[in-house]
This record gives C-alpha cells, sequence and structure tokens, in this order.
C-alpha cells in the first residue's frame, strides 16, 4: 500500500510528478464544471483529531471535485471521549468499506503508526511537530508558479522553526527541488544542528536574511506546542522577528511573502503585508486543492487492493 506520510523520502520526479498532476488539476478548476469523475468508486475518509480550517476543507474539496465519496470525522464530539483508541477508531470506519484515510493528528508519527495497522492509504494532513507534506508541495508549487521555478531559488523559513512540521516538511521539499534554504528565528525556536542535519542556512538576523532571499515563508508561533512560551512576549517576538511594511521597504528588492496559515496578524506578520501585492498567500490555498487532488489520484491509481 502507498501512502504519503511526509516528504522525507520522496524523490525529486515523485515531486516533479505531484505538480506535473497538479498542473493539470488545476486547469479542471478553472472550468465552469470543476469536476471529474476519477474517483467516483473510491471513498475517503477526513480523520481530523486536531483543528484545521485550511487542509481539512481543502482535502474535501479535493476529493469532492475528484468525485469520491467523503466521510468527515473529528475526535471532538466522537467516541474518542470514552476511551476509544486510533486504531480502533480507524478500524471501524474502515469497516464500513473506506477506502482512503486523510489523517491530522496532534501527535507526531501517529500515522505512521496506523500504516503498520491497516491496508488501505493514508493521506498526513499533519502530524505534531512531524511533517505537514500537502503544505510543502502547495508552498512549493505556489513558488514554481510565481517564480517559474523552485531550483536555485534563496528560501527564508521564518519564526517558530522547532514547533513547526510546516518548516520541516518545506526543508526536505525545498532542498529535493534544488532551492537554497535559510531559517531564521530566534534561538530558542531554531533546533540545534539543524545546518549539520538539514542541509539549511540557520540565521538569527531577520533584516539580513529577507534581503538574500527570494521568497519568505513566514510561520506562525505555535503557542498551543509550548508548555513554557520560548520568547518574552508576543510584543517582543514582533517587533524582533515581525515581517512587517517598514522592514520589507528598507529591502533593496522587492520578496514574495508566503504563510501557511492560521496568521496571528501583528504578531509574526503585519496586516499591510498580508494582504499586499507581496503576498501570495491566498494562492497558496488556492493551489492546495489542485495538488491534494495530484496527491488523492496518484495514490489512487496504485492502489494494490
Ligand atoms: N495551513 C494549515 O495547515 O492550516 P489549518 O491548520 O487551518 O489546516
Amino acid at each position: 500500500v502507498n501512502h504519503l506520510l511526509g516528504i522525507r523520502g520522496l524523490k525529486r520526479q515523485d515531486i516533479e510528478l505531484i505538480f506535473q498532476t497538479a498542473d493539470q488539476f488545476k486547469e479542471v478548476l478553472q472550468r465552469p464544471i470543476k469536476k471529474v469523475p476519477t474517483l467516483r468508486d473510491t471513498t475517503i475518509v477526513n480523520l481530523f483529531f486536531e483543528n484545521s480550517t485550511r487542509t481539512r476543507i481543502s482535502f474535501e474539496l479535493a476529493e469532492k471535485r475528484l468525485g469520491a465519496d467523503v466521510v468527515n470525522f473529528s475526535a471532538s464530539g466522537s467516541s474518542v471521549s470514552k476511551g476509544e483508541t486510533l486504531i480502533d477508531t480507524v478500524n471501524n470506519i474502515l469497516s464500513m468499506k473506506v477506502d482512503m484515510v486523510v489523517m491530522r493528528h496532534s501527535a507526531s508519527g501517529a500515522p505512521h503508526f496506523l500504516s503498520k495497522h491497516i491496508q488501505v492509504p493514508i493521506v498526513n494532513a499533519g502530524d505534531g511537530i512531524n511533517e505537514h507534506p500537502t503544505q510543502a508541495l502547495l508552498d512549493a508549487f505556489s513558488i514554481r508558479e510565481k517564480l517559474g521555478s523552485v531550483t536555485g531559488k534563496k528560501i527564508a523559513i521564518c519564526g517558530d522553526i522547532m514547533h513547526s512540521r510546516v518548516a520541516l516538511s518545506n526543508i526536505y521539499c525545498l532542498k529535493q527541488l534544488g532551492a537554497e534554504v535559510t531559517v531564521v528565528g530566534p534561538p530558542t525556536l531554531i533546533p540545534k544542528h539543524m545546518q549539520e542535519a538539514l542541509g539549511v542556512n540557520v540565521s538569527y538576523d531577520i533584516r539580513e536574511t529577507l534581503e538574500w532571499c527570494d521568497v519568505a515563508n513566514v510561520l506562525r508561533i505555535q503557542l498551543e506546542r509550548q508548555n513554557t512560551p520560548l520568547f518574552s512576549s508576543l510584543r517582543e517576538y514582533s517587533l524582533a522577528y515581525g515581517v512587517n511594511r517598514q522592514l520589507l521597504d528598507s529591502l533593496k528588492k522587492e520578496i514574495v511573502i508566503m504563510h501557511p496559515g492560521p496568521i496571528n496578524r501583528g504578531v509574526e506578520l503585519s496586516s499591510d503585508v498580508a494582504d499586499s501585492g507581496h503576498s501570495i498567500i491566498l494562492n497558496q490555498v488556492e493551489n492546495g486543492v489542485a495538488v491534494r487532488m495530484a496527491v488523492l489520484y496518484l495514490l489512487a491509481g496504485k492502489k494494490e487492493h
């Protein structure tokens, strides 16, 4: 059974195939009837054990645009609150003849664990602080769309690197596609030995990094994953590392601004930048549907059952 558990382990040609397939689905999504019947014999369950707006709606739309039958599950309001295990929950749902699972979970490795116990394809929609593969794919797809290519581009990933599955999946994806990557943020929010382990540049100077890069992907401070905050206050964080108009205006060149959402407006990103012509944030969200259609289509095509 094939899964998409992470970007780690994907080859460059795998990513390029997903992009070429997403190009075709993006064209479908421009038509008056934005639907193809490709997965009309497939039932997909979206298992969300952690909150989501974009990823969940994007997967549901991608599945519906492919003609699949869709079932949505949220841990809140389910029998998880009565103590039912992850495996029991999933096996009960699968016994109702479900063909594919999309899963978000707050525990890193939850979809990898599940993959050892079930026989249908799993797509990781974000697991703890580990990976968020479809986010990285839609981010790289959006850079490719905006700049023509990812190869050779200088990409800054800014902010809370330590707690970000988006950062890790982006690093794997961008490096595989031949981009140069710098992570920038406060030393407390960047894991030690990142440079040695992942081959990225590490910087603690946001101005210097923005001057260097073509694209800045600005991340949210993940307060929900920090037992004690690793910075003094949101205001101080914003003053030291926030991306705002004044900072962008002081650069010698124009850069592209990205953010995976949800934005903490006025903390890591000011509204006048988030809503400006520099920002491709809503293009990222739009591209997410085509990219997820491509992932689901390719996984279903390889299905062995
Ligand atoms: N980018 C992202 O994963 O957003 P959601 O948490 O709203 O799905």
